[in-house]
């Protein structure tokens, strides 16, 4: 099986930092730390109401990192801006509420087709990888598709909750949806990545799935890490991805 790339999503290092203004912990000191661990990728999140990564961590990110840098952001004007200034790796469009605690679906692709096309197209030029954050549903992953995205990112808020929750049987019928999903899409020519909600007991089985090439991690990692440092917390989830693709 192909190697499954590890992003480590750092919003939450910012989070922190935000917590008390001041610079303290930095979020690229953290980036830094995941490349050195093993990470693949630095996701960041840069948000309409800036709650965690801010406009000035976007510009030291593009600067400082050997690894690519994956910038999530939602489908604004405002954002499309920033993306085609700084021409990351990859763009991840993803849906944004100001209310909401985190991002809490996947996109409305399927009703937004024409404006999604549009907006995408110029990201495309631009050299970026787009890539669309859905639900395991295929109109959402065949819109995706129609559009011109390149990858799909599934959300795996679903099937986390439900383990969380003890609801094992939902747990286990989200996470068929998701594996059916990233056999979909990829028959569609897209590539197939993941996240959202993921921690040691619940990454096992998605990594697991052959078509797909990229978990995004985050939140998990970074609470981790208050109790085992960041590179240890890295360096076990990369182990357990290994050890669930080479068993699979
Ligand atoms: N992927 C996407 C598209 C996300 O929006 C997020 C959360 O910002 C993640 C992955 C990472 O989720 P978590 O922080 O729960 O690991």
């Amino acid at each position: 099986m192909e190697h499954l790339r590890l992003g480590v999503n750092i919003d939450h290092v910012a989070t922190v930092r935000n917590a008390r203004g001041g610079d303290y912990p930095d979020p690229v000191r953290a980036a830094k730390l995941a490349e050195e661990a093993g990470a693949d990728g630095i996701t960041a999140h840069l948000r309409e109401d800036r709650r965690h990564i801010t406009d000035h961590d976007i510009e030291r990110l593009t600067e400082a990192l050997g690894v690519p840098l994956n910038f999530e952001m939602a489908a604004t004007d405002e954002m499309q801006a920033i993306a085609l200034r700084h021409r990351p790796h990859a763009v991840c469009i993803v849906p944004e509420k100001r209310e909401e605690r985190t991002t809490e679906g996947g996109l409305e692709v399927a009703q937004d087709e024409n404006r999604l096309a549009h907006f995408i197209a110029p990201l495309r030029e631009a050299g970026s990888r787009v890539s669309i954050f859905v639900a395991a549903d295929r109109r959402q992953v065949e819109a995706a598709n129609r559009i011109g995205a390149q990858v799909i990112e599934l959300h795996a808020g679903a099937y986390c909750d439900a383990h969380a929750e003890g609801r094992f049987a939902e747990r286990d019928a989200e996470l068929a949806r998701l594996r059916d999903m990233a056999t979909f899409a990829h028959s569609l020519g897209l590539e197939v990545h993941a996240g959202h909600g993921l921690t040691f007991e619940t990454v096992a089985p998605v990594a697991e799935f052959p078509e797909l090439r990229e978990l995004n991690i985050g939140h998990f990692l970074v609470g981790e890490a208050i109790f085992v440092g960041l590179g240890p917390s890295i360096t076990e989830m990369r182990r357990i991805m290994d050890e669930a693709r080479s068993a699979a």
